[in-house]
């Protein structure tokens, strides 16, 4: 074995390498070279055979030629596996910017949409939006609101009680007293939320539905604010002039009470399907706050007053978009709710 060896593998190397074209042949070439029973090996099996002298030149020789072997074979493979990936790419046209967009888009849910118009409006007439919680105390969901124990009102929302003895608040009612604490004497507030009732559930009731309400207080307030508010809100929301009425009505928190009812802005009062053929929808249950719900806030009734609203989103989606059962809001059927996309 001589040095002259090591040069003509190297010059054979170099030769092979420089054909090699694929990963499989980059394959061969190493365990022509490097493998087990390859060159490299071989040669160093034969070191023994080697003049004593010039061992040691022999052994770095063999060293830098297996070196350079292994590197340049390394080299090879990244730059054959770059141009696989470029191959496969190219061949998956993986971006063909020409190939047309699946358009198909989610949507928000027709509640969300009216909730956020409605909260807008008030927005711009200068109220605060608030939150409430979902889980409530007694206190706050009954008899902050005037209605204490085992007064007949309570049978008007049958209620999830929770072990704990709280529960699932029945109406966004339930946040009036926080409320009023925190920003009366004078505020105007709107508080939008989700409410659970343990109703038998059918097309008009739900189990768990949303709800807006709205607080105003401050000094000589009358109904009339009160109804130039709903008006201004119903306009927003209709785009036009919306006639309204007020029947009287019975609530603990309020005194007096009404239901204020919207003239169908379909029909104009006309009657149709959406009104039940009366001409008039039935919107907005309201009134002026009652004494005993501003003492419990720590609100002096001589010197304040105010009014109180609710609206139900559900009612409103379903008056919006002609839906005669509330049950397919909370479905979560896709093919219900992507129809609601262009008639909101
Ligand atoms: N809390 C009532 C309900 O859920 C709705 C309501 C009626 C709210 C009159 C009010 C109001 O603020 O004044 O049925």
């Amino acid at each position: 074995m001589e040095l002259s060896n090591i040069t003509e593998n190297e010059k054979s190397f170099d030769c092979d390498i420089s054909k090699v074209a694929s990963l499989a042949e980059l394959e061969e070439i190493r365990l022509k070279y490097l493998g087990k029973k390859g060159l490299i090996q071989d040669i160093m099996a034969k070191f023994r055979e080697v003049p004593v002298e010039q061992k040691r030149e022999f052994g770095q020789k063999v060293n830098a030629l297996k070196n350079k072997i292994e590197t340049e074979i390394e080299n090879k493979k990244q730059l054959l596996l770059t141009e696989q990936i470029n191959k496969e790419i190219e061949n998956t046209k993986m971006f063909d910017y020409s190939l047309p967009v699946d358009t198909k888009t989610g949507s928000l849910h027709p509640r969300t949409i009216i909730q956020k118009q409605v909260v807008d409006i008030f927005k711009n007439m200068g109220f605060v939006v608030e939150d409430g919680n979902e889980v409530e105390t007694e206190y706050n969901n009954f008899e902050s609101v005037n209605v204490p124990k085992n007064h007949p009102a309570r049978d008007m929302q049958d209620t999830f009680w929770l072990s704990n003895g709280e529960l699932l608040k029945t109406q966004t009612s339930a946040a009036q007293n926080r409320i009023l604490r925190t920003y009366g004497p004078v505020c105007k507030v709107i508080f939008p939320g989700r409410v659970f009732r343990n109703e038998q559930l059918d097309a008009r009731h739900e189990n768990t539905f949303f709800q807006l309400e709205g607080v105003v207080v401050g000094k000589n307030i009358t109904v009339a604010n009160l109804i130039y508010f709903e008006k201004a809100m119903l306009k927003a929301l209709f785009k036009k002039d919306i006639e309204v009425r007020l029947r009287p009505g019975f609530f603990p928190f309020t005194e007096p009470s009404y239901e204020m009812d919207a003239k169908c802005p379909f029909c104009g009062g006309k009657g149709c399907h959406t009104c039940g053929n009366s001409g008039w929808l039935e919107l907005c249950p309201c009134g002026m706050i009652h004494p005993n719900v501003l003492k419990m806030a720590g609100i002096d009734p001589e010197e304040y007053n105010g009014f109180a609203f609710g609206l139900g989103f559900d009612r409103l989606v379903m008056i919006r978009t002609n839906l005669d059962d509330i049950r397919y809001l909370n479905s979560n059927n896709l093919k219900v709710m992507s129809q609601f996309k262009t008639k909101m």
